[in-house]
């Protein structure tokens, strides 16, 4: 197997490394792509994408650029050309996975994408082999390691959000723009490609409600501690009559849950399903050689013999169906007045039992750009 490395950055570089150090005679990497011609360092190292995408001897891509383009266009040309590909850019698989699958399934090429939900943990590869026999009814987890580095790290020593997070950037878990993980956008990729490989239901990104942690405050924390409740960003999706609902959202998890206790930068996923019940999955879902680590197990299984169908179609996201309670603090909690079981301070409330959807009208309501929101767990 020769093999078309595209970016050499955190990702790209731990895939190098890995490959090397496995010295396994059976696949190598044969050109790099850089970004300039600056950066070229070694021989194999090209600026020019065509010299790697028009190479009739690379048989395999691997795509760790980021961003949506050109990855999206590179990858598309190298399945067009006959080349499986193994991506790690879960921005970019989540948002093209139809028309990805449509051109890998028509080329008879390979497309895996292990590293896009869970970094190192083998979350796709467990969900495939659960779904050869069971239905999943349902996932959730802790999927990003930069938000979960900046919450672990408010709850146990009071660390300052801008300080956990400038910590998360230098050991390399953040994008390069934090943006879509302290928002939850990143999550929001992860949740979208965990449910199309449980439930075999590809939804638009776009479709999932997404709330992040950018306005979370150490009064959050807290409130959360003199309840014995652990906040966490989740991503979560349900299957159910034929229907996925999914979200984005903090959580006050209670202190029992397991995913309670898992801090630091790690990730943490779980899938229910029919047979096995709940199952977890713990590990490094951030950084350069977990996810490395990923993409070269990806690159194995293309190796031994694996290759696209074509696309499910995609399904709408409904979270009409589902009632929780939220926290909520506001500068403004008249807005809330009517939904509101129970005052917690002069600016925090909790909700009654309502949909996502009814409490989004009242959020729009309230216009208040500091405000916070979060499930409390059942
Ligand atoms: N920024 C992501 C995270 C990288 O912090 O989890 C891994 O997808």
């Amino acid at each position: 197997m020769k093999i078309g490395l595209l970016g050499c950055g955190v990702v790209g570089s731990g895939v190098l490394k890995i490959v090397d150090g496995m010295q396994d005679s059976s696949f190598a990497i044969a050109k790099i792509l850089v970004r300039t011609p600056a950066k070229i360092t070694e021989a194999c190292m090209t600026a020019d994408p065509d010299e790697i995408l028009n190479d009739a001897g690379i048989n395999v891509i691997v795509e760790c650029m980021g961003g949506l383009e050109p990855a999206r266009t590179y990858v598309l040309q190298a399945l067009q050309n006959g080349k499986s590909v193994v991506t790690s850019n879960k921005k970019m698989f989540a948002l093209y996975e139809q028309e990805l699958r449509t051109a890998a399934a028509e080329h008879g090429c390979a497309l895996r994408y292990e590293a896009c939900a869970g970094g190192g943990i083998p979350w796709i590869h467990e969900l495939e082999r659960i779904r050869r026999i069971d239905g999943i009814s349902s996932v959730r987890g802790i999927m990003n390691g930069t938000t979960n580095y900046i919450l672990s790290n408010m709850t146990a020593s009071g660390m300052q959000f801008e300080q956990a997070l400038a910590e998360a950037q230098a050991k390399g878990y953040a994008e390069a723009d934090p943006t879509d993980d302290i928002d939850g956008y990143d999550v929001r990729s992860k949740t979208a490609i965990s449910a199309m490989t449980a439930f075999g239901m590809p939804a638009d990104p776009g479709d999932i409600p997404v709330f992040g942690i950018r306005t979370v405050q150490a009064q959050d924390l807290a409130w959360g501690k003199a309840h014995n409740r652990i906040l966490k960003l989740i991503g979560r999706a349900e299957h159910t009559n034929g229907s996925l609902s999914a979200c984005v959202m903090p959580v006050f998890l209670k202190n029992t849950d397991i995913l309670a206790a898992v801090g630091s930068n790690l990730n943490a996923v779980e899938a229910v399903s029919d047979t096995l019940g709940p199952s977890m999955y713990i590990g490094q879902g951030a950084g350069s050689l977990p996810t490395a680590h990923a993409v070269v197990q990806d690159l194995l299984t293309i190796r031994d013999g694996c290759l696209c169908k074509e696309p499910e179609a995609r399904v709408p996201v409904s979270e009409s169906g589902r009632t929780a309670q939220y926290y909520v603090r506001t500068v403004n909690p008249h807005a809330f007045a009517d939904i509101t079981a129970e005052k917690a301070d002069t600016n925090i409330l909790l909700s009654r039992e309502i949909t996502l959807t009814e409490l989004c009208t009242y959020i729009e309501k309230a216009s208040d750009s500091s405000l916070f929101i979060a499930e409390v767990e059942k």
